[in-house]
Formats: structure tokens, sequence, C-alpha cells
């Protein structure tokens, strides 16, 4: 087999700064061991986030100039109208400034006191939006979706008799909406089967409840049935999208992931009260319905980006990228999630460094040294961000689209396996200060010294 090289060639270029050891050591430490708090020309290759950091094409550039700023009925409206329901084929397109926007606005519309909303696994946004309403966030994801080493094709499938008895049991008057994330982010990056929404479809039907899907990464989700799933290899990704979204009733979208841009979101939906009561709430948080809280611009670069993501030669890229970066590191003996997801490896902190206890954040000690030893800043997904809720201990490597050449993922491919080799030296930490809310941002951490 060929080497699958990125499919595109470099136009602009954006220079990254080298540092020593040494300097990141006094970096670090100014950050108090938060990764958050770092600046970002202090950080070599960032894989903090794949959202809102891809690089946009030559056409999404000039699309930009196209941007109409009129305040009502810009023609750029209309143009990311036209792309999102050539794929998406939705009654209702709300534009928003970012994917949370769509959430908070579906929500306050739809959710409330003693609802509750269950997903494969809420995003921490959509989580937090929902449980803001009063209502309460349910994570239905099967078995294998919990476990980071067993492998399943589709491990991001809701549990659809975990979802019959759900319903059942609390009643479907309690529940405004079921919803599925494409792919899920929470749960490793991990796809879900059209088999699967198929199913999940029927239930719904069957209670008379609507379809929501989360769907910030919907085409890598759409390649991933395409090479896994029976009678969809000779399908195009376009077909295969369509057929998804046919299966639901609306959708919250982040477009700083597949859509390729660097800000924007959307919200779709087909019913018309919910979409009234949305505009709405839009026009009073967001502004005017041909806008959402973006300019013309921004939804001229959505539309091209829309477009563009559905091109098989760049999913294909894609998944195999961020599988190779995964793929090398475990062969070295790096516990991973596995099977490998779409937009990030996640390495299994808790696994690797079975000498740090729970309670000493063995996946933030991983983050930092990760930093230290080559200026690599990624993400803990683990007890620093959740708490006691923690299921796992990871840390995520999130891979910007279209942003780093296979020699930047052979780097990082060197200094994990570097520190891996010297596993045993790493030491926990502790926190020593943090805010009463969502502490992972802006906590401060310190080496825990065992005398
Ligand atoms: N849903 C999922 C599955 C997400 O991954 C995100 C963002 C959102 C909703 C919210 O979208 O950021 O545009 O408001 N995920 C980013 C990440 C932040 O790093 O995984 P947003």
């Amino acid at each position: 087999m060929k080497t699958i090289i990125e499919p595109f060639r470099i136009k602009s270029v954006e220079p990254i700064r080298m540092t020593t050891r040494a300097q990141r050591e006094k970096y670090i430490r100014n950050a108090h061991y938060n990764l958050f708090g770092l600046k970002s020309d202090q950080v070599l290759i960032d894989l903090l986030t794949d959202s809102g950091t891809s690089a946009m094409s030559s056409d999404q550039w000039a699309a930009i100039q196209r941007g109409d700023e009129s305040y009502a009925g810009s023609e750029s409206y209309f143009r990311f109208y036209e792309a999102v329901t050539a794929i998406m084929p939705f009654k209702h397109v709300i534009p928003t400034h970012q994917g949370r926007a769509a959430e908070k606005i579906l929500f306050s519309v739809i959710s409330g006191e003693n609802k509750k909303i269950p997903n494969n696994t809420h995003f921490d946004t959509t989580r937090a939006n929902i449980e803001y309403t009063g209502a309460t966030a349910v994570d239905l994801v099967i078995e294998e979706g919990k476990k980071p080493q067993s492998i399943h094709p589709f491990k991001g499938n809701m549990d659809a008799k975990a979802l019959r008895k759900f319903i059942d049991d609390v009643g479907p008057k309690s529940i405004p909406c079921v919803m599925l994330t494409l792919t899920n982010n929470s749960g490793g990056g991990q796809p879900v089967s059209m088999e699967n929404i198929k199913e999940i479809r029927q239930i719904c039907k069957k209670y008379k409840l609507p379809l929501i899907f989360d769907a910030c990464r919907f085409a890598e989700n759409a390649y991933f049935i395409k090479i896994r799933e029976d009678g969809y290899s000779n399908k195009s990704i376009k077909e295969i999208c369509k057929e998804m979204f046919s299966l639901a009733d609306g959708c919250t979208m982040s477009a700083k992931k597949d859509a390729l841009v660097n800000i924007g979101g959307f919200l779709c939906l087909n019913d018309d009260d919910w979409a009234a009561k949305s505009r709405n709430l839009l026009i009073l948080t967001e502004g005017f319905p041909t806008y959402g809280g973006l300019a013309g611009r921004d939804l001229d670069a959505i539309a091209v980006g829309l477009h563009e993501i559905l091109e098989e030669d760049y999913l294909h890229y894609r998944i195999r990228s961020t599988e190779y970066l995964g793929e090398k590191i475990n062969a070295a003996g790096v516990p991973i999630v596995l099977p490998v997801g779409g937009h990030a490896v996640y390495i299994d902190a808790k696994e690797m460094l079975p000498h740090i206890p729970v309670a000493e954040f063995p996946g933030q000690a991983l983050a930092i040294e990760l930093y230290l030893a080559g200026g690599i800043r990624g993400c803990e997904i683990g007890s620093v961000m959740f708490g006691e809720s923690a299921q796992m201990e990871l840390v995520r490597l999130a891979i910007p689209r279209r942003v780093y050449t296979q020699s930047h993922v052979d780097y990082v491919i060197e200094v994990i396996i570097d520190v891996f080799k010297r596993r045993n030296e790493l030491k926990g930490v502790r926190i020593v200060y943090q805010p009463e809310v969502l502490r992972h941002f802006t906590c401060h951490f310190d080496f825990v010294s065992h005398n």
C-alpha cells in the first residue's frame, strides 16, 4: 500500500517556535502546571483541541471575500442554507456563533425541570446546557464504549435495550428528545453505525420522541460507516450523510469541527413551533436569523467547508493520520483507547502510570510531561475534568484538521515513546487552587513529593 499523503499543498505558513526543556519548565511553572494557562507560542505542537483550529482552504478564504454583511436577508445566509440542506435536509436552519449556542437555545426551548435527555454520551457543554435548565442528562452508550481496550467497530452506539427500559421507567412525557453524538467525543471519538441510528429512530418513532443529532463530526462518522459497515462501501459520503440525517428530526452543530472553520455553528429543526421559539431566542442572544452570531463571511466559509469535508481523499487522509499516530504509539506499548477514533488519540494514563494513584491525577501528570519533553499540548480527560464521576484517566491528543504534516506526527510519536520509556520517573500532582465550577480550565497544580 502506498503512503497516504496530505491531500493538499501548503500556500500560507505559520511559524511554530522551538523551545528548550529549561524554557518549558519555566513556562509551565508560571502556568501553575495547567496547560490551558500556556501562551500558544510556548507550545510547539498544539493538540489541545480539533475545534476551531482547522486550516481553511484557498477556496474558503476566497469565499470570505464574498461575504455579504447585510443585517437581514444576507446572500451569505442563502449560500450557507443551501450548503447545509444539501447534506442535512432539515426544514429550518438557524446559524449560531458556535455549537454550545445552538445547544443553549434548543434546551431553553425544549428542556426544563424534571425533564430527562438521553444520549450515547453527552459532551460536557451539552450536559451543562441541559442541566442548567433543571433537566437531567443521561448517558446510554453500549458497554464496549466504556472500556478503553475493548474492540468494537462502532463503540459510539447507544444501548437500544437500555434506551427502551429508560423510556418505560421514566415515561416518554418527561423526555423532550433523544440525542446521538456523532462521533462520540467523550467516549473516544467513536462512531455510531447506521444500523444503530435506525434502531434508535424506530424506538423514537414508537414513543413519538424526536431524535436530535449532535452532528459536530458527522463526516468522520459517515466515513467510518463507509469503511466498516456492510452495504456502504459503494455509497458516497454525501449519500451516507443524507441517509443519516434523514433519520433525525434536527441537529446541533459546531461548524468548528466538520465544517472546517474557525468559528460558527447552527441548529437545524423540522418542527415549526420549536424553530419559531428558537429564532425568537436567537434574536435575543445571538442575532437576526440570517446571521446568528456570525459575520456573513463566516457563513460563506462554512458553506465551502461543508462541501470540502465530504471529499473522500480528505476523509481517508484524516482518519488514517489519526490512526497512524495511535497505531505507532500502541505498537511501542503505550496503552490507548482502541480502536483509534476519528479526531483524536486518547492515551490511557491510568494503565500507563500505575504507580500514580487516581487521587494524584495520572492524566495531568502525563500531559505535563508531554509538554516538558517535547512542547506538545494535550488535554487531561479524567478526574481533573470530571472529579469523582470520571470513568477513565485519559490524555486526549486531538488533531487539528489540515494543520500538521506527517513529520509533525512522527515527532509527536517519538516524544510519546520517549516519555513512555521513562514512565516510572513521572510524579503525580495535587490541586493547590480550584474555582467553583469547570475547574480544569483554571485550577493550579503542584507536584506531589513522597519524601
Ligand atoms: N458537542 C461536541 C460533541 C463537541 O465536541 C463540542 C466541542 C461541542 C458540542 C460544543 O461545540 O465548542 O462549538 O461550542 N468540543 C470541543 C472539543 C470544545 O475540544 O472537543 P462548541
